[in-house]
């Protein structure tokens, strides 16, 4: 779908159309199951599990002109959007090509249930960018990425992967969790298929778990197939709360990228701080992609402690404006330590050889005064 106003006229109106008189002027909650069938008729049933419900519908639309796609569909959480959307192009005996960046929670599902399905894995390291040429076979069927990285914010090169991948036929599927359609869309860099976590921020207020894929008709067509079958439909609460948090997309995120730069940079002359990773600054490895690529640097931090993990918690024990929690993307700024969270399988050599060394914090800036958090940040330190 062609998107014809701005990204945050998109968020609010979808595609602005006049409304009847009298009719409300936000979406109502259709909380129901099923919705009454004209007698005699052919045409395919409203059922909340098939994805129909115009809470579903609504959001669903408005997502996927955001992302400049055909079409999208909202599962029940964004593990429930990456399952679907490799089953819809991967079959028993299809080889994926995974960038080795990834979520620990998809890492879990490539190793534990893919592998046990028939699909092999190659992973490749983004940092090593031949190797991708040299991991394609014959039964190639997708290459998955992450667009931003957790949590030291690097920036893979999609449209030098969608150009291989295009090359070779293959699918290009680009989880873009952490950018948000307002900071980054993978369909106008040659990607195939989106994939985002909306528990983060096209919801953006930490009270959700939901997830979507946006991409071609046909891609979507077999997401939503494999979700009547298999089952993950977002409930049409989590639906209408989605759709309400979107409206304030571009807002959020333009307040998170400008938080995340302030509190960055401010990090940046701190001793304490060992490193500080955010693409934004020109010190981050890919600030040259990135500022090629996105339109904002994004709303988190990766920040190293001196001290290490005894610092650390010592450290976020002291914030008060800043929630020590996992999940990020919410209004409220959120801190973690990725030792306890998304490298916790790791051990500590192997997390320090990924950058990741004990001391090291995730910060997700939400929408709060940046001074308020450079106070609470600057105040645990002493
Ligand atoms: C990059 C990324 N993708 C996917 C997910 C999974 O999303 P959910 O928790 O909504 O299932 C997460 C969760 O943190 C994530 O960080």
């Amino acid at each position: 779908m062609t998107r014809r106003h701005g990204l945050s006229t998109t968020a609010i109106h979808g595609r602005p159309r006049r409304g009847a008189d009298w009719t409300p002027a936000v979406t109502p909650i259709y909380q129901s199951s099923t919705f009454r069938n004209p007698m005699g008729s052919d045409e395919e049933v409203l059922y909340t599990r098939y994805g129909n419900n115009p809470n579903q519908v609504e959001l669903a639309r408005k997502y996927a002109l955001l992302e400049g796609a055909e079409r999208a569909i909202f599962v029940a959480s964004g593990m429930a959007a990456t399952a679907l959307a490799h089953l819809a192009v991967l079959r028993p005996g299809d080889h994926l090509i995974s960038s080795l960046w990834i979520y620990g929670g998809t890492r879990v599902l490539f190793d534990g249930e893919f592998i046990r399905h028939g699909i092999e894995i190659t992973y490749v390291d983004p940092d090593r960018p031949r190797d991708w040429r040299k991991a394609v076979r014959k039964n190639t069927r997708a290459i998955f990425v992450e667009a931003l990285t957790n949590p030291v914010m690097r920036v893979v090169n999609v449209p030098l992967l969608a150009k291989l991948a295009q090359e070779h036929g293959i699918a290009l599927l680009v989880d873009s969790t952490f950018a948000s359609p307002i900071n980054f869309r993978p369909l106008e860099h040659g990607a195939d298929i989106v994939i985002t976590s909306a528990t983060k921020y096209l919801n953006g207020h930490s009270d959700v778990i939901a997830g979507a894929v946006a991409g071609s008709g046909a891609v979507i067509e077999e997401v939503t197939r494999l979700m009547r079958v298999w089952g993950p439909s977002i409930d049409p609460h989590a639906a209408w709360l989605t759709e309400r948090g979107m409206k304030t997309l571009a807002l959020r995120v333009e307040r998170a990228n400008t938080n995340a730069m302030a509190v960055a940079k401010w990090a940046s002359t701190r001793p304490e701080f060992l490193a500080v990773h955010y693409p934004g600054l020109r010190s981050h490895p890919d600030h040259a992609l990135a500022a090629r690529l996105l339109d904002g640097y994004g709303g988190l931090v990766g920040l190293i402690l001196e001290g290490g993990a005894p610092a650390a918690q010592k450290f976020v024990q002291h914030l008060k404006v800043i929630t020590h929690a996992p999940s990020l993307a919410g209004v409220e700024s959120l801190i973690s330590e990725p030792r306890l969270t998304s490298h916790k399988p790791l051990t500590a050599e192997q997390r320090a050889g990924q950058g990741v060394p004990d001391g090291f914090l995730r910060l997700s800036c939400g929408c709060e005064d940046a001074e308020d958090l450079i106070n609470d940040l600057a105040g645990a330190l002493q």
